[in-house]
């Protein structure tokens, strides 16, 4: 099969299929208990996304067990900030962990260590392209350096990430500095991960929610544009997929601001007015409630068709709207599976 062969790649280079191609957000995860085993092993998470013995098996298990028509590396967004010279850590039951750190000292960040730090991951990357089935594009992915910086800022997840908004409006310079030094980490990471063999990179900015217009043109924006044309520059030349998660009317500004390929939308996302302001034949990603695929029966089925059928004739790759929680039963996958393979709109 050649490479545009795949469905996940022609939807990306804006073809509609009738079947669309799917995979999903946190396909490798604690609803598999082939997961939950390899997952024992690690010593912590951290040292788990730095094994390529481990995250390869734990890259390939929904695989092999779903046939996903895409294999999204398994690492974390919050390894950039290691490569930063950043601590971070993750506690079981409530997530990561970092020491607050303080925009204003941006300049004590560490450049340029992120291909050497991380320098696993790719290793990852590259077994697991080896081994994939011929239908099947190997996705690789970074936060987002507003995400990111989310995470550091605030020592950890937020509620509303208001220490954070509140540093980027009282020192404009200094953060927008900041942004800049997490988004060049990203680019060389990204780039590793595209020398390594990822067909698709992938932009996670979970917490693009909420920002006005002027904020979101600086952090969301500006730091995204500044690792797409990165990459290009660098002749990395596969498609980009962003998430701004949350980004409600500022999507369409995104599509057409950033020089991303093809944009993942959230469960929030009324589909028939996105069509009407996204590009002819931009194409999305998306976008079931993942509490829709937790309840299974008729929610799901419903939620599905209407999914297909807003979707239709538009490029579009099946997938959630945020990440699979631990507690949905793998029979809800397979039922998923099958309205999308098997079913009819
Ligand atoms: O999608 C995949 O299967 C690839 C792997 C992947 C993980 N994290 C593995 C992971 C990806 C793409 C991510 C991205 C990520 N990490 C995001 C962006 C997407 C989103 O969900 O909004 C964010 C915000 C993070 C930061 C992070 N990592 C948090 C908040 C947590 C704790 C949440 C939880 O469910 O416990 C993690 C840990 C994490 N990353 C887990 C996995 C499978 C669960 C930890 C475990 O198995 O012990």
């Amino acid at each position: 099969m050649t490479e545009t062969a795949k469905p996940f790649l022609q939807v990306l280079s804006g073809q509609a299929l009738d079947t669309p191609p799917v995979w999903l957000m946190r396909q490798a995860g604690r609803y598999l208990s082939e997961y939950r085993e390899v997952r024992a092993k690690a010593e912590n998470f951290v040292q788990f996304c730095l094994s390529p013995d481990l995250a390869t098996e734990v890259t390939l298990q929904p695989i092999r067990r779903f046939g996903f028509d895409a294999s999204i590396l398994f690492a974390d967004i919050l390894l950039i900030p290691i490569a930063l010279g950043r601590k971070v850590w993750f506690v079981t039951g409530e997530g990561p962990k970092l020491e607050p750190f303080d925009p204003l000292n941006f300049e004590s960040l560490l450049e340029g260590r992120s291909t050497e730090v991380l320098g696993n991951v790719g290793e990852t990357v590259r077994r697991v392209s080896a081994s994939l089935p011929d239908h099947v594009t190997m996705i690789g992915f970074a936060g987002s350096p507003w995400t990111v910086a989310t995470y550091m800022v605030e020592g950890g997840g937020s509620k509303d990430r208001f220490k954070t908004r509140v540093s980027a409006w009282e020192h404009p310079e200094a953060f927008d500095a900041f942004m800049d030094r997490i988004a060049d980490a990203t680019i060389d990471y990204l780039e590793m991960q595209y020398q390594a063999g990822a067909e698709c990179l992938k932009l996670f900015d979970s917490w693009a929610e909420g920002l006005p217009r002027p904020l979101f043109e600086r952090v969301i924006i500006r730091p995204t544009k500044r690792i797409v044309d990165g990459l290009r520059a660098r002749g990395v030349d596969c498609p980009v997929i962003g998430f701004p998660r949350g980004a409600s009317t500022l999507y369409p500004f995104y599509a057409e601001a950033t020089g991303i390929t093809g944009m993942a939308l959230d469960t929030g996302v009324d589909p028939a007015w996105m069509r009407s302001q996204l590009p002819e034949g931009f194409p999305v990603q998306g976008h079931l409630d993942p509490s829709a695929l937790r309840a299974g029966g008729t929610a799901l089925d419903s939620e599905v068709r209407r999914l297909r059928a807003a979707w239709s004739g538009h490029p579009h790759i099946f997938n959630l709207g945020h990440g699979i929680t631990p507690d949905v039963p793998v029979s809800h996958v397979e039922q998923l599976l099958h309205l999308i393979r098997d079913g009819d709109v």
